[in-house]
């Protein structure tokens, strides 16, 4: 039985042309439009969350619940596709990255989540996933003893991974529209959208390298994580059983110097990306996975004339959340 999905994406996102960048790199390079997917500001979390709110509306849900980093584009989303159906939405926002500005805790994600009423509360451990669900779970027993009916997207891979079934359909419309890429190159975090596509190309007929950009943690642990993910995936879309642990690809070169901080390998994509497009990634996840095409053009893992797709998965309403970091770099930054 299909699992309960409701329309959150208006239709199918742009597959543009990169020419600039294709000239510069030597590669023939189209970007997916994913931060175009959905409401406020969009992202890919709103191909994931068209199954999570398929679920919580099936169950006649009237609160979610949703936790992340204080910078999460989740969470925004989530809010988003819950006040536009009536819904309370309560945040819980992690401590995931040190020294955070002013601006971090108070700009960007957070002020859009504020405008849109997000009830707001705090997780003070930003790495310990299953107890942040606890303390979810612990608030929704709450909520339910006082009448609500409350929904929780939870976090750690121990869950289903209904996100990933976004990007099982992301491929499909990306092979709708062009089906003969050698090389996609894509944000690898929680691992629903890299396992997503990675499963959702291999189930569409194509066997294109799906290469995941680390933003979160180093690839000796992605690459067992996104195997997980791939395995849980598996029960809700058989095609994902059969991705091979050799099928799972990721690069970390751009991880340093940890999650939700930029080095010179974000910054430098960041800059390439606006300089040669007129489009913007930010510093979290797409100047880090970004990142992996011109450095793995640079290193020949990428080989010129490669037809490559790189998916934008958005994240933009960070990049004031992070202008304080930015503006220092650029003022010391060389070229
Ligand atoms: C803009 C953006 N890109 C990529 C990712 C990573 O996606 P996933 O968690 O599915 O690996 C996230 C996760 O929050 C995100 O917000």
């Amino acid at each position: 039985m299909p699992h309960p999905k409701t329309d959150i994406l208006s239709g199918p996102t742009p597959l543009e042309l990169a020419g600039e960048l294709s000239k510069q790199l030597g590669i023939d390079l189209h970007i997916k439009r994913d931060d175009l997917a959905g409401p406020s500001f969009g992202g890919n979390k709103s191909r994931q969350l068209e199954y999570y709110f398929g679920e919580a509306l099936a169950q006649d849900a009237d609160t979610i619940l949703i936790t992340g980093a204080v910078q999460s584009n989740f969470t925004r989303t989530a809010v988003a596709v819950a006040r536009a159906r009536g819904m309370r939405a309560i945040v819980q926002f992690e401590d995931r990255v040190k020294s955070p500005s002013d601006r971090y805790r108070h700009s960007g994600n957070v002020l859009l989540s504020r405008l849109m009423g997000a009830e707001i509360e705090f997780y003070p451990d930003g790495e310990d996933e299953a107890g942040a669900d606890a303390a979810l779970d612990a608030r929704a027993d709450e909520l339910r003893a006082a009448g609500c009916r409350p929904y929780i997207i939870h976090l750690s891979e121990t869950y289903p991974p209904l996100g990933a079934l976004g990007y099982v359909d992301a491929a499909t419309e990306i092979l709708g529209q062009r089906d003969d890429f050698d090389i996609f190159v894509v944000a690898s975090g929680s691992g629903a959208t890299h396992a997503g596509l990675l499963a959702g190309l291999r189930g569409g007929g194509s066997q294109a390298r799906v290469i995941g950009s680390c933003v979160r943690r180093a690839a000796d642990l992605q690459g067992p994580r996104i195997e997980r993910v791939l395995k849980r995936l598996g029960a809700l879309y058989p095609a994902a059983n059969d991705v091979t642990a050799e099928d799972v690809c990721v690069w970390d070169g751009a991880l340093a110097p940890g999650y939700g901080q930029i080095g010179d390998r974000s910054l430098g994509a960041i800059r390439m990306m606006a300089a040669t497009e007129g489009l913007f990634l930010d510093p979290v996840y797409t100047a880090k996975s970004f990142a992996a095409v011109p450095s793995l053009v640079e290193s020949g893992a990428i080989p010129k004339a490669s037809k490559v797709c790189f998916v934008h998965t958005g994240g933009l309403a960070a990049l004031y959340a992070y202008e304080d970091q930015l503006s220092k770099l650029l003022d010391h930054a060389t070229g």
